[in-house]
């Protein structure tokens, strides 16, 4: 869901000076050094205090470690790592979720400013929900917030991501292009409510040709959109995994399958594209009809990985090289977004990331990161898993949704 709702706010990214009329927010070296939870799922009233270090997080299962790295994606845009509604992240008491929503604060270091952001969902007495995000006590929208918060994350239910059906993979994908191209957001909701106007039109049965004409624009113009933001993003990860060191997590090829993106790949403008995308739709009525959907587009394409070494695809991989090729294409998203001068340093996930590694591929991980220069953040059911950072990186135990910097 994205918020247009706001949109005296100008953000470009670069600059550090406030503007008349709106917010302008500060480039790369964005760190979270105060991270405050206020009844979010089990956190009843959480603050962490934090360098730009590692941050590890330990605790047993169910102590609320993967809710903390929620609460940090819940920063960015859209749903956050579980894709989870927003009602139900309140906390609940016996079942019920306690009066007056939740909130997430956090103090950021943008380059020697401090810069504070809220995000939450206030719940009036009458039960009305409100969306809350602010950026230094102004309201900003989504989009605002997809400026200033690049994020990616690595959670244990990504692991399949290769082999599990075309819709997860292409939602994982959008969300590494949506760290690199924050407008990729507000293309996809465009191209999404589209598409579903569209398929009601057809799934009613009575189709008037000029609704349909304005409804394949819109798909035109947002899926050209989202195939370019696709493609570029996709240069700069292939290009990041090809200047990683070859080592502990393997190199990966990594391609779209999709026409309109076969068309960005080779160098077709916006402009074409979009003709490209109206045309097939033109052309696809008949039979879109009789399948009371559309039955193409860039909601159809494909995220192609390949293990470089092996030349597998991703999806013929053992479970475990599978894991390790998602780790190194994360890592190189990671290191992409750091090396673009367009974003602000990103935010790092890995949830229970370090368990499965043997000795050798956890240090080779833990060095990478110390070096890494955007703010990550681990979690793992023991302190001792994160023995290898040393000093590199600081470490708090995670108890019963309360927290306590060891
Ligand atoms: N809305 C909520 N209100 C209260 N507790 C919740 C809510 N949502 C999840 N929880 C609790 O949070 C705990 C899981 O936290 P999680 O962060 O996933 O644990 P872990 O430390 O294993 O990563 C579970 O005990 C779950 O019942
Ligand atoms: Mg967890």
């Amino acid at each position: 869901m994205v918020d247009h709702s706001i949109d005296n706010v100008s953000l470009d990214g670069k600059t550090s000076s406030r503007e008349s009329g709106g917010v302008s927010i500060g480039s790369k070296g964005i760190t979270i050094q105060r991270l405050a939870l206020h009844n979010f799922r089990n956190h009843i009233a959480t603050v962490l205090e934090m360098d730009a270090r590692p941050v590890c997080l330990f605790g047993a299962n169910g102590a609320g470690k993967t809710n903390l790295l929620e609460a940090v994606s819940m920063l960015g845009p859209g749903k956050g790592l579980r894709a989870a509604s927003l009602p139900s992240l309140i906390r609940t008491e016996a079942g019920c979720a306690v009066a007056g929503g939740w909130a997430i604060s956090a103090r950021m270091d943008d380059c020697g400013l401090d810069r504070q952001i809220s995000v939450g969902l206030d719940v009036s007495a009458e039960g009305r929900t409100r969306r809350v995000a602010k950026l230094d006590d102004a309201a900003v929208s989504q989009t605002d917030l997809a400026e200033l918060i690049r994020v990616v994350w690595l959670t244990p239910a990504m692991d399949r991501v290769f082999a599990g059906p075309a819709g997860d993979r292409r939602k994982f994908y959008d969300r590494q292009v949506l760290a690199h191209t924050p407008a990729h957001g507000g293309a996809s909701a465009v191209y999404e409510k589209a598409m579903r106007e569209r398929n009601a039109l057809f799934e009613r049965g009575r189709a008037d040709p000029s609704w349909l004409d304005a409804l394949e624009d819109r798909l035109a113009q947002s899926g050209a959109a989202i195939a370019v933001n696709r493609v570029s993003a996709m240069e700069r990860i292939q290009a990041a995994i090809d200047a990683r060191p070859e080592g502990h997590f393997p190199k990966a090829d990594i391609s779209i399958s999709g026409k309109f993106e076969e068309m960005a790949f080779r160098g077709d403008s916006l402009q074409e594209i979009e003709v490209a995308i109206r045309d097939t739709l033109k052309a696809g009525r008949g039979r879109d009809s009789v399948a009371g959907r559309t039955l193409t587009g860039v909601h159809r394409s494909d995220l192609v990985v390949v293990h470089r070494p092996k030349q597998l695809p991703a999806s013929q991989c053992s479970t475990g090289e599978q894991k390790a090729l998602l780790m190194g294409l994360i890592l190189a998203n990671a290191k992409a977004l750091l090396e673009g001068d367009f974003a602000p340093n990103p935010l790092l996930l890995l949830d229970e990331a370090a368990a499965h590694l043997d000795s050798v591929r956890r240090a080779a991980l833990y060095d990478e990161l110390a070096a890494l220069g955007g703010q990550a953040w681990l979690t793992g059911t023991d302190a001792g898993l994160f023995d290898a950072f040393g000093s590199r990186a600081q470490r708090f135990c995670v108890e019963n949704g309360k927290v306590s910097k060891v």
